[in-house]
């Protein structure tokens, strides 16, 4: 604000509002291996950042406080479960000061729509306090403290595309050429990533394959998958995309089915589940199908909402100050 501007004393490097903006992600292959003992599975996982953002805001303050905007900022939980209120504490923790700054997220990522909403605030908030506070934190160890905070934590804070190892943080960048054309269905509601894979693991008990690290192979990058990135190929792209929690967020949520279905109809080389979903991704050929098949969806009345995009975009980057 004007008054918080004004109050810097002369020549102060120090800012009143730092904000930082991060973006969505999907994942154009998603390989799930067993259960591990830590509760987590390993993973094979492709990573694209795409241009829908959340933009996070640190100030100065009294106490810690969160606030939210956006349409769906009701959905929000503003206490200390918060992802990015626990993203400012874990910094504060590691260089002896309080953590009182408020934040604000500016919401536009679906809220548990399996693209990384709450991992893109995460890193949105750390780099903003860090920014805020001069911590200066070195970028390893950022994404160290990424890490900590959640899976997919680190690659908000990268962007680009990534291959995900591990539990999904990591992370080696990958080439990609050119931009890929996405359409986003966003559902009603959210799927809770834990429920998701929990579903993965019973339904891969019922099909008798077993679902620990002993009968479930270890997941690998697909190599066409990666040559398709690297060389721009949408049609290669669409033929490889994979989501092994795809029948798991189906089996949560059924009316999946046909959001995935009216995308194809309606124009989309190829749809899957972003991430553990409910969030449907259609990659498309061009900016005018990707508008074109966004109107189909939202008229199929499989959607809440239909977004055009296009991905790779920027991981978290500051904004304000310039
Ligand atoms: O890492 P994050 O806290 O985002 O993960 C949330 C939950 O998703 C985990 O507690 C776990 O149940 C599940 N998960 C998993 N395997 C992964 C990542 C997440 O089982 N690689």
């Amino acid at each position: 604000t004007q008054s918080a501007q004004s109050s810097q004393p002369p020549g102060s490097t120090a800012t009143s509002t730092v904000t930082v903006r991060v973006p969505a992600k999907v994942n154009v292959q998603l390989s799930v291996g067993g259960l591990r003992a830590d509760g987590f599975h390993g993973l094979a996982n492709v990573f694209l950042a795409v241009g829908l953002y959340d933009s996070i805001s640190a100030t100065r303050a009294e106490a810690p406080l969160l606030t939210a905007s956006g349409p769906d900022a009701a959905q929000i939980p503003l206490d200390d479960s918060n992802l990015a209120v626990r993203a400012a504490r874990l910094l504060a923790r590691r260089h002896g000061l309080a953590p009182d700054v408020h934040l604000h997220i500016a919401k536009d990522v679906p809220v548990a729509g399996g693209m990384a909403g709450g991992s893109a605030d995460a890193a949105g908030a750390l780099l903003a306090c860090d920014t805020l506070w001069e911590t200066r934190t070195p970028r390893e160890e950022l994404l160290e403290l990424c890490a900590e905070l959640g899976s997919d934590v680190p690659f908000s804070l990268l962007g680009g595309a990534a291959l995900g190892r591990g539990r999904g943080e990591i992370l080696t960048p990958l080439e990609v050429t050119g931009t890929f054309h996405w359409v986003f269905a966003i559902a009603d509601g959210g799927l809770s990533t834990p429920e998701v894979y929990r579903e993965c693991d019973r339904l891969r008990e019922a099909a008798g394959t077993g679902s620990g690290a002993a009968s479930v192979p270890d997941p690998e990058p697909a190599p066409e998958l990666l040559a398709a990135l690297r060389a721009g190929d949408a049609d290669a792209l669409a033929a490889t995309l994979r989501n092994d929690l795809q029948p798991a967020a189906v089996s949560l949520r059924p009316a999946l089915a046909e959001t995935l279905e009216a995308g194809v109809a309606a124009g989309a080389l190829a749809g899957l589940v972003s991430g553990s979903g409910p969030t449907c991704a259609f990659l498309m050929n061009d900016a005018d199908s990707a508008a074109r098949t966004a109107q189909a969806l939202l008229a199929s009345g499989t959607c809440r909402a239909a977004r055009p995009t296009t991905g790779p975009a920027p991981g978290a980057t500051l904004v304000r100050p310039l």
